[in-house]
């Protein structure tokens, strides 16, 4: 599912603070990753002191051309987006970066595409770490809070939200695509688990 930028920067990205600097934490100093799905660049600005170089990529051109607004007011020059399917990630040769990331976005994606998604981050880089929902999610404001954002989401979102949650979350999806998860914690009050993976 494709999404806006202006939205998502508007209302999404602000709640996030904390979880991207957590998934910051997760790169070495000077590593270089592919943010996959990275929407409005979020997560992908607060790389910049850490990794070497960061390049994002989403399938929509709209979030595309929200990051590289924010670029274009920064002095930053070891970031870049591209407009790129996850599916297909044929522009970056094998393991041409130390860590593929994706965050939050995995579980709005059809489960068909996990096969090809993942693999694809495999083939690119070194290690994986990914954000998602936990399965199950707590039962605290956390928790409530992310079944509202994921029903308010609706359609297509909403129903592929449903089919991660029911497949397991991560500690199922991963090793089903031949991902070995190395390291995990739960974050934000338990609403979500980031995993660290070969
Ligand atoms: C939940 S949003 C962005 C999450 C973002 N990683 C973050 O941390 O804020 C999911 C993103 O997946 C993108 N997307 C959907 N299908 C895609 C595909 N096949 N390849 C790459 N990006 C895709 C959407 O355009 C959207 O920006």
């Amino acid at each position: 599912m494709v999404e806006s930028g202006i939205f998502y920067g508007t209302f999404v990205d602000p709640l996030l603070t904390r979880l991207r600097m957590r998934v910051t934490a997760e790169i070495k100093q000077g590593e270089t990753v592919i943010d996959v799905a990275c929407g409005t660049g979020a997560q992908v600005f607060a790389l910049a002191n850490r990794a070497s170089q960061v390049t994002g990529v989403d399938l929509s051109q709209s979030m595309i051309d929200f990051a590289n607004r924010r670029l274009r007011k920064t002095d930053l020059k070891n970031l870049t987006f591209h407009t790129a399917d996850a599916t297909r990630l044929e522009q970056f040769g094998d393991k041409s970066f130390d860590v593929a990331a994706m965050t939050l976005a995995l579980h709005q994606f059809d489960p068909g595409l996990y096969e090809p998604i993942l693999s694809e981050m495999k083939r690119v880089a070194k290690r994986i770490v990914i954000v998602d929902y936990a399965v199950p999610l707590p039962k605290n404001y956390a928790g409530l809070g992310s079944r509202i954002a994921e029903f308010m989401a609706g359609g297509e979102h909403n129903h592929n939200f449903k089919l991660y949650y029911k497949t397991g979350g991560l500690n199922s999806i991963l090793p089903k695509h031949g991902i070995k998860i190395q390291k995990s914690a739960f974050i934000a009050k338990g609403a979500f688990q980031i995993v660290t993976a070969v």
